[in-house]
């Protein structure tokens, strides 16, 4: 990593100030399609909550770098991956982004029907081909795992191990590989979903999320809560580190007021703490002792990102309808102070002044690491 000479000073400050990315990564449709398929179409993608297919049959597309990727349960109760395409002439199977069928997938074309696990059941005019071998005819199965509630996929050919690449990311992030298991965060229920159309490069937004040098300037309800955050340093910035409530927060909520009893799993080490981790390359997970806010990304072009923001609760405060609104608005108005201070970066992103891209100071040094691994898998 290159160290830059200062603009005001022309002397060079070895360790406070290091380089961006130039801006071309961030607005070249090319760059952005080798991310795709060197990125995401690599690493494992977090691509639904599991609870979103609740019965077999119900099914969920998302995109994976190129690709449309059809995830459903099986009648075992099982979920399954594939990719959306017929094998008969290519038609997209599923054209909606949810929906649910009884006891087969059939493609809209000429009808061909496969099950719940993939598999060609039936085709007009089949019977009369007796030399086809149906069993080599299904559906394309993309590698699953669950893990935190959620189906991640995986379309390399050779899938990294998910343990190495994203339970111990998560471990050592957190400090421990049990701090995560704290918060059950796969028996939680939905009380909340928001899903943000941000017109910013995907980096961007890893980046903003990374660092809390901009917390003072555009996050006054977050520094409320969290003063610590006002001094620039993220939760990232540390390993296992999480920063405490204000003393007169009573919890993690707009307005301070009250959230609501512990998770059961959650120490007294980590009560009243905020612990934020971004598990690449497009999860953020965010731990609060009442709930847990989970980001997914799918970026869909260099400079539009697809957010879905969940809240997670309790199942007995979802189930008893209680009013989540405090704690999801605070979260909420950070995505949007946060998704609009990258939609105001993006478009100078191709400006000659960010050609060699920008800088990064002492508190986003971290952020390098996140650059220098991306920069790696383009290589
Ligand atoms: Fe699907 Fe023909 S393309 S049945
Ligand atoms: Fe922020």
């Amino acid at each position: 990593m290159t160290v830059p000479t200062t603009p005001e000073t022309g002397t060079e400050q070895p360790g406070s100030l290091i380089a961006t990315l130039p801006g071309h990564r961030y607005t070249d449709p090319d760059n952005f399609r080798r991310e795709q398929e060197r990125i995401f179409e690599q690493e494992w993608f977090c691509a639904v909550r599991s609870a979103d297919l609740e019965r077999p049959g119900a099914y969920r597309t998302v995109s994976v770098g190129r690709e449309s990727v059809l995830i459903t349960r099986n009648r075992r109760g099982e979920l399954r991956a594939f990719l959306n395409v017929c094998r008969h002439r290519g038609a997209r199977l599923c054209t909606e982004e949810s929906g649910e069928v009884r006891r087969a997938l059939q493609c809209p074309y000429h009808a061909w029907t496969y099950d719940l696990d993939g598999r060609l059941t039936a085709a007009p005019n089949l019977a009369r081909m007796p030399d086809v071998d149906r069993s080599g005819l299904g559906l394309h199965s993309v590698a699953l795992r669950e893990w935190l509630g959620c189906a991640w996929v995986c379309l390399a050919g050779q899938p990294p191990s998910f343990e190495e690449t994203v339970v111990r990311a998560v471990a050592d992030r957190l400090g421990g590989p049990e701090v995560i298991g704290h918060y059950g965060v796969e028996d939680l229920a939905l009380g909340r979903r928001h899903t943000y159309d941000v017109a910013a490069n995907w980096k961007l937004i890893v980046e903003n999320f990374m660092e809390c040098y901009h917390c003072a300037t555009i996050h006054p309800e977050l520094t409320e809560v969290l003063p610590e955050f006002a001094d620039g340093f993220a939760a990232q910035y540390f390993v296992g580190h999480g920063p405490e409530f204000a003393a007169e927060a009573e919890g993690f909520t707009v307005d301070g007021s009250a959230g609501f009893g512990r998770l059961p799993g959650v120490p007294d080490s980590h009560d009243r703490r905020y612990y934020a981790l971004t598990i690449r390359p497009q999860v953020f997970l965010n731990l609060v002792p009442d709930h847990v806010i989970l980001h997914r990304m799918f970026p869909v072009a260099e400079d539009r990102t697809i957010v879905e923001c969940d809240w997670l609760y309790a199942p007995d405060v979802v189930g008893s309808g209680a009013d989540v609104s405090r704690s999801v608005e605070l979260f909420h108005r950070v995505n949007a102070q946060d998704f609009a201070a990258c939609e105001r970066t993006q478009p100078a992103m191709s400006s000659r002044a960010y050609r060699d891209g920008g800088l990064l100071v002492p508190s986003e040094h971290h952020i390098g690491e996140f650059h220098a691994w991306v920069t790696d898998r383009l290589a």
